[in-house]
């Protein structure tokens, strides 16, 4: 065959095609493992984070020792119960979940989160530890803003009650609107207020415009966000979802009676 050939350039073309092929698959397959490590290394710094014990200075897995993994069964919201299976706690994805029709189950009578269809039938809960007592648990949380699903993580305080922190590690909302969610300064508000009131009732709400000083209900309001009406309304919603009925309020309560706090 001539080099110059018309078939001598598809067979080079073509196999030029193949090792290039090759090579990218390969490459994408080596490289899912570290992938997937470096997923879980930037969940464990966004829940450390919102625990407020992040330290860039020290290792993430090294800081991570301090907190308690539990798997939690959502499927009967009146019913938490723990899943001691070490294999599911260690390859359960939450965000897979959703549309696993396997690990996800539809919402509870009464329960629904808005703008889903179905939701996971684990959540993860952790549970922070400081001399081996209980310090603060961190929930993940999620739900609609107004252009996107904000995912994030919100810490208790071990008296079941005080907000400690608030984050979001990923949405779409708007930089400099419903974006400011991840502004320091709006987060920092969220410390010190009380989720539920004093009957356990969730009571926490993020409000149209500033919390007045003198307003005797300030510890359970958060201000809005200027300009970004809907996506507070979405955070102040999937807050009060999960620390909810039908969100991990039960698994709270239960929570609270097994290591007798509160
Ligand atoms: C391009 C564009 C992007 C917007 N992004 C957001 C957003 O991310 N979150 C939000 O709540 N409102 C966003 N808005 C504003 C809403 O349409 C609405 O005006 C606003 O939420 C009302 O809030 P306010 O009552 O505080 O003014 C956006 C508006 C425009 C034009």
């Amino acid at each position: 065959m001539q080099r110059d050939s018309v078939a001598n350039t598809f067979l080079v073309a073509g196999l030029l095609c193949l090792v290039c092929s090759f090579l990218v698959s390969a490459t994408a397959v080596g490289l899912r493992p570290l992938q997937e490590a470096n997923k879980r290394l930037e969940m464990r710094k966004n829940i450390l984070q919102v625990a407020g014990i992040y330290d860039p200075s020290q290792s993430v897995d090294e800081l991570f020792k301090q907190i308690e993994t539990r798997l939690v069964d959502l499927t009967d919201p009146q019913n938490p119960v723990e899943v001691d299976d070490p294999k599911l706690l260690e390859t359960y994805d939450p965000r897979k979940a959703l549309s696993d029709p396997e690990l996800s189950v539809p919402f509870p009578e009464g329960g629904k989160l808005e703008g889903f269809k179905r939701r996971g039938k684990y959540a993860f809960v952790y549970l922070v530890k400081k001399n081996g007592k209980l310090d603060e648990i961190i929930l993940p949380i999620y739900g609609k803003g107004l252009w996107s699903t904000l995912y994030g993580f919100i810490a208790l305080d071990a008296d079941f009650r005080t907000i400690r922190g608030l984050g979001f590690y990923e949405h779409g909302e708007t930089p400099g609107l419903g974006g400011e969610v991840d502004n320091p300064h709006w987060k920092a508000l969220w410390n010190g207020k009380k989720a539920y009131d004093e009957n356990g009732e969730v009571a926490i709400a993020v409000i149209k415009g500033a919390v007045p000083p003198n307003d005797p209900a300030a510890e359970y309001k958060v201000d809005g966000l200027s300009g970004a009406t809907f996506t507070s309304k979405g955070v102040s919603r999937l807050v009060r979802y999960w620390l909810g009925d039908y969100g991990f309020g039960p698994y709270l309560r239960k929570l609270r009676e097994e290591l007798g706090h509160g």
